[in-house]
């Protein structure tokens, strides 16, 4: 069979787009490390949060110079606690767990944006340099009450901030 010089091009061209789109797909699904959730916040029984250590009293803490960690527990169709108020010019590092289905937390305008899934806890930490309000709200779809669960940040000047009452 004798095979047109320009289909021969064609034909190996189109073979080498089939084999980068596949391969793109999987360095994407696998290989650049990427993880739905990060896993390094370990995992939590979503049945018994209230007498869990960290997450039996959501809220935040001061745990050491500008650092602070606040725990956060999701459920149809809240945050708790709400609203959060942390220091201006600090490092918060949130804790996020799920007290029954699948949630979203995303802080509005920064790169605070997980699913939370129960059983698992999410951590991610951020700066805050300024004093702001962010939204916070949920991209899972959780139930009836989905579009309504929202809950609040509130970066206080430093001076301002009481902590306690966080
Ligand atoms: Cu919680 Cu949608």
């Amino acid at each position: 069979m004798n095979v047109h010089t320009y289909e021969k091009i064609w034909l190996v061209a189109s073979l080498f787009l089939i084999v980068g789109f596949i391969a793109t797909v999987v360095y994407g699904a696998a290989g650049a490390g990427i993880a739905m959730v990060d896993a390094s916040g370990g995992t939590v029984d979503s049945t018994s949060l209230s007498e869990n250590e960290r997450f039996g009293e959501p809220g935040v803490e001061r745990v050491g110079d500008g650092e602070y960690e606040v725990t956060v527990v999701a459920r149809q169709f809240m945050y708790q606690p709400d609203p959060i108020r942390v220091p201006a010019d600090s490092r918060v590092t949130f804790y996020v767990t799920s007290a029954d289905v699948i949630h979203g937390f995303q802080v509005v305008g920064t790169n605070v944006n997980t699913m939370v899934i129960p059983g698992q806890v999410a951590k991610i930490t951020v700066d805050f340099d300024e004093p702001a309000e962010y939204g916070i709200i949920c991209n899972e779809y959780c139930g009836q009450g989905h579009h309504d669960m929202e809950g609040k940040l509130v970066v206080v000047p430093e001076d301002e901030y009481g902590g306690d009452d966080a």
